[in-house]
């Protein structure tokens, strides 16, 4: 399916639409004979996007932890693929024999792609299993977690993750429950939470969904371990452009590009005054959808991209 919008041909656009598509392309200052870590491929809209930057002797190295992503690898020699988490973006650029890099990039979350497959679970839209797993070859499903996590991990999961309203009742709700259901298909969750379901349903189950999705697929470590990853990877002047989707994420990559550190230097007083900062932040505010993409995708309501740069020394 081609773009019809705009002048973008990307990749796979019925797999998904990449967000702010131009801004990031801006982001990355894309030279033709640099070496770009796409962390997120999935449609690999933004991948394109840096392939056709890219010169004859460019190099991409696409990331993806989820198998069903590979299918959209272009036929192009200058990409590499690996299909595994980016979490281990160091160990695997080293293997790959490209330690340091011109540009990292990471949109964060889950692909369309994975909320249409009805099967992974990842959509209150469907019936299916409550797996949610981006990578398949891990063993914990959100079905795993529902029943194994004692009610305070649920409650503080569902707060923190999901900004669940009564997500105390709510843990307790499944624990009372879990030993009569099997909590197994997302039709199973439903019928056990809704006596507690408060507020718009479609919103309040979008945010257990999201809580659940995020401690699945330990979102908030992977993008932690990004990050600390991300000044030892760069070359001098090197880019890092990164989406995020909710604002957990958004708080880590904003305090990290400024601080070099997780946490804010206004919240915390204990922390030192100088914090060894290999990156300038480029982007003082975060960049947003304008109008005409808001209307065209959804999806772009709530992204966030923000840059850094590596420091020359
Ligand atoms: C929002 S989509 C990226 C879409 C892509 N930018 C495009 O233009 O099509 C996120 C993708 O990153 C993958 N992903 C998310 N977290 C990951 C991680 N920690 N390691 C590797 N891949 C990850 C997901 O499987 C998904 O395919």
């Amino acid at each position: 399916m081609k773009d019809t919008t705009n002048n973008v041909s990307h990749h796979s656009s019925s797999y998904h639409v990449p967000v702010l598509f131009y801004e990031t392309m801006d982001a990355l200052e894309v030279k033709p004979g640099g070496v770009y870590v796409d962390c997120t491929f999935g449609g690999g809209g933004h991948s394109k996007g840096i392939l056709d930057k890219l010169g004859p002797d460019g190099k991409l190295i696409a990331f993806d932890q989820d198998a069903d992503a590979a299918k959209n690898i272009p036929g192009d020699e200058r990409i590499i693929f690996v299909p595994n988490n980016f979490r281990h973006l160091q160990r695997f650029l080293r293997l790959q024999g490209y330690p340091k890099v011109d540009g990292v990039l990471a949109d964060l979350g889950v692909s369309s792609h994975q909320f249409d497959e009805g099967d992974r679970g990842f959509s209150t839209r469907f019936e299916g299993p409550l797996d949610m797993r981006m990578d398949q070859r891990h063993e914990s499903t959100a079905s795993d977690i529902l029943k194994r996590y004692s009610e305070q991990q649920l409650h503080k999961l569902f707060e923190q993750y999901g900004e669940v309203t009564n997500s105390k009742t709510l843990a307790k709700q499944i624990v009372q429950q879990r030993s009569n259901n099997p909590l197994k298909t997302i039709a199973q969750l439903k019928s056990i939470i809704s006596p507690v379901v408060k507020g718009n349903p479609n919103k309040y189950l979008a945010q257990v969904f999201q809580a659940l999705r995020i401690e699945v697929n330990d979102e908030m470590g992977a993008l932690k371990e990004l990050l600390e990853q991300i000044p030892a990877v760069l070359k001098p002047s090197g880019r890092a452009a990164i989406i995020t989707f909710h604002s957990l994420e958004d708080r880590l990559v904003k305090n990290f590009f400024k601080n070099g550190s997780f946490e804010d230097k206004n919240e915390n007083p204990l922390l030192p005054a100088e914090q060894k900062n290999d990156l300038i932040i480029i982007t003082k505010k975060p960049i947003i959808a304008g109008a005409e993409e808001l209307k065209r995708n959804p999806r772009s309501r709530s992204a966030k991209l923000r840059v850094a740069e590596r420091k020359t020394e």
